[in-house]
């Protein structure tokens, strides 16, 4: 049974038992208007609601999208709730989200503990509040903050929520039930009645228009935002009925659509990624005191991001002047956290002058439980690192890799426990960005990876396991759609109009407008890496090359693909005549390329690169790499990640294309094998997915 009756007195106790959430799946629903109607038979004189065990309703149950819906609907079980002849009392804890306070909203009364969340994250999911959401909280608050909460999907807490009116009642602590009775008792002496929302009128209209284009304008081409923005504007103009009959429209259009299959996708795909079949039964090493070798950003944000998660760091540099620069970076970037609210001046003293150590004594690391090395990416450098490591490090502690390209192995092999090596690759600025590739050597042993896992959790980051190849998952099927992307370049496009058509398809930034960010000098380098093993076949632009030889290294220098301007960036004019240069000495003529054809190519080679990793193994599950590209490269999350997109968009199509293009370069366009086995098999990546247990 997931709903609970229990006649208290006069009033009619409705527990939700649902763990973990309380979704409000088919029972609950059931339940909920069961008990609804059996406290009015009963003669009961009020109805409490609240939640069992950790939380009141988390919101719809997300499993049941997409698939035929069971009566009772969300929508008619709010409109039941908020027409019972007895008041009924909304009595809440934990995260208040989504079908969760639309419930909340059609009681009629609410008392909330402090320290609980509030929020309709609908449009993360691709849909908006369905069951009467963007008509009552207009209702409640206002329409300029009902379109904050609702387009942003950004939750508030409790004692914001009751200055807002969005709850009635604030209890610093106490249980949902005890509290919620002792509410219901007095509001009965009071003689409280049902008080419907819905006979609430609409409040004064805003400037919808102008706050419609800000909306559409963060979407960034996501549709449920402005869908939701539409729906809760119809409260202006229409009745409350015929408001929800627009709001239960539109719902049923965003439900319908790739981007919603896409978001959910990677609601459940963040939490599936770091259930790893091997780890089962493994336990991680204790880890409280962290070392990290090299205070650059890196290392200095992997420092800051350990501080944050209440780890003692000692941070290693070469000189003791080195070593201040290095605190000086991290004293920073806590600064920033202290100004962003996420800890208080003494938190930030403490992190900074009791929990941080920053030195040039290697022995100083003889405590650490595990140790990241973020130097100089060159192999010998990370050898002769690893070989300092060794002679301090105490048995057990975790030999952690910052590497984002090097073979781990071969680092692995130069020590003497290759099984306590393992590769952390954090994304820059560490402390900021939630992706980590933990990356498993051959040697690497299930409990060193349960640590790498385990310490990921603690950051705060999204964990995935990758395998040991070059760049790893994200920065190999990086390089591979780089290279598409160069190639069209040099066939005839221009770096301006590929990184218009990828920005149009969702990602903040273009291809080239990120690699001025990182600073072209990183891929100048791995070029020249590159270059003595590289096949003859490969196609590679060199007009960039000469960018670096002018010192245009990118945002950092003002002037790379783009000139900058502060934040303003316009195309650098310089590129132009290289790219043509270049052309004129290949002997190859521009051909035009239309925005179509150039998105085509550059996600048939991604997909492409992404079905190898997988196949190869490097990759657990395709969800692994939708989460990568999602969590580290800017891969639009309405898209689900390149293996959820290109389910979506048919894997025959994507094949074919890449058969097509290998015509004119077969050494770089070379098909896949999973993905020839998934479209001979009628098959998609999500099947794989599932066989893996998600
Ligand atoms: N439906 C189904 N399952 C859900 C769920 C939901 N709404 N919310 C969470 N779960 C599942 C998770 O998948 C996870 O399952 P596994 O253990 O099998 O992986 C489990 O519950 C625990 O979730 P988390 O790991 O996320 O736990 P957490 O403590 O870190 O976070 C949470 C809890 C804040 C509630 C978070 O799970 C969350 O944000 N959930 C989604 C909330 C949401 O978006 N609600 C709106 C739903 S849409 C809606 O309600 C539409 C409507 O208007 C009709």
């Amino acid at each position: 049974m997931t709903v609970h009756y229990e006649l208290c007195v006069e009033i009619a106790v409705l527990a939700a038992d649902n763990p973990p959430v309380n979704a409000l799946g088919v029972g609950v629903r059931q339940g909920l208007q069961d008990g609804i109607a059996r406290a009015v038979a009963d003669g009961a004189k009020a109805v409490l609601i609240y939640g069992r065990g950790r939380t009141w309703f988390a919101g719809a149950d997300i499993r049941e999208f997409g698939k035929t819906p069971v009566p009772p609907m969300l929508p008619d079980l709010c409109n039941a709730i908020e027409a019972a002849p007895i008041p009924v009392i909304a009595a809440m804890h934990g995260t208040i989200l989504g079908g969760g306070l639309e419930v909340a909203m059609a009681c009629h009364y609410s008392i909330c503990v402090a320290g609980a969340r509030l929020g309709l994250p609908e449009v993360g999911l691709g849909i908006l509040p369905g069951a009467g959401g963007t008509q009552r909280l207009p209702r409640l608050v206002g329409f300029e903050q009902a379109i904050e909460m609702i387009t942003t999907g950004r939750p508030v807490s409790a004692s914001r929520a009751l200055e807002m009116g969005i709850i009635d009642k604030l209890a610093e602590d106490g249980a949902a039930r005890d509290l919620g009775l002792a509410y219901a008792l007095d509001l009965l002496a009071q003689g409280a009645t049902p008080r419907p929302v819905s006979q609430t009128p609409a409040p004064e209209a805003v400037d919808f228009a102008s706050l419609k284009q800000q909306v559409a304008a963060k979407a960034r081409g996501q549709l449920s935002p402005v869908a939701a923005f539409e729906a809760v504007e119809a409260a202006s103009r229409l009745s409350f009925t015929d408001g929800l009959a627009e709001e239960r429209r539109l719902f049923k259009t965003l439900m319908e659509t790739d981007q919603r299959k896409g978001l959910i996708h990677a609601f459940f795909a963040e939490r599936q990624v770091s259930k790893l079949p091997e780890l089962a039964g493994v336990r991680p090493r204790e880890v409280s005191q962290i070392g990290v070798i090299g205070g650059g950003t890196m290392g200095a944000g992997i420092a800051t991001a350990a501080l944050l998660a209440g780890l003692g760091v000692t941070l290693i540099e070469t000189t003791s002047e080195a070593a201040d620069a290095a605190h000086q970076r991290i004293a920073k970037n806590l600064s920033g956290a202290l100004k962003r609210g996420k800890i208080t001046q003494s938190e930030h003293n403490e992190l900074l002058h009791i929990k941080l150590k920053t030195t040039a004594d290697y022995a100083q690391l003889s405590t650490a439980d595990v140790i990241i090395e973020a130097v100089f990416e060159d192999m010998t450098v990370k050898k002769q690192v690893f070989a300092q490591i060794e002679t301090v490090a105490k048995p057990g502690a975790v030999l952690a890799s910052n590497t984002s390209y090097l073979d781990l192995n071969e680092i692995a092999a130069s020590t003497t426990r290759p099984g306590d090596v393992i590769g952390l690759h954090f994304f820059s600025p560490a402390h900021v960005m939630r992706l980590l590739e933990v990356v498993i050597g051959d040697q690497t042993v299930p409990e060193v990876t349960a640590t790498g896992f385990a310490l990921g959790k603690r950051l705060g980051k999204v964990a995935v396991r990758s395998g040991v190849c070059d760049g790893f998952i994200g920065n190999r099927i990086l390089s591979a759609y780089r290279t598409a992307a160069d190639h069209t370049i040099l066939d005839g496009a221009s770096p301006y109009q590929i990184d218009r058509v990828l920005e149009d398809f969702g990602f903040a930034m273009g291809p080239f407008a990120v690699a001025d960010l990182a600073g072209l000098d990183i891929g100048w380098a791995n070029r020249k890496r590159l270059a003595a093993t590289r096949d003859p076949r490969e196609r590679v632009p060199q007009y960039v090359d000469r960018l670096c030889e002018d010192g245009c290294f990118g945002q950092k220098t003002g002037r790379g693909y783009y000139v900058y301007d502060g934040k303003t960036r316009s195309e650098n004019p310089d590129v132009m005549p290289l790219i043509d240069a270049e052309r004129a000495r290949l002997g190859l003529s521009a051909q035009s390329f239309s925005d179509a054809q150039i998105l085509r190519r550059y996600m048939a080679a991604m997909v492409n690169e992404a079905a190898k990793v997988v196949g190869e193994g490097i990759a657990l599950r395709p969800l692994d790499v939708d989460i990568v590209l999602l969590m580290g490269y800017g891969f639009p999350r309405y898209h689900g990640g390149p293996l959820k997109w290109a389910d979506l968009q048919g894997l025959p199509a994507i094949l074919a294309d890449i058969d097509g293009f290998a015509k004119d370069d077969p050494y770089f366009w070379q098909a896949a094998p999973l993905l020839r086995d998934l479209v001979a098999q009628n098959r998609t990546f999500d099947d794989l997915n599932k066989e893996t247990g998600t």
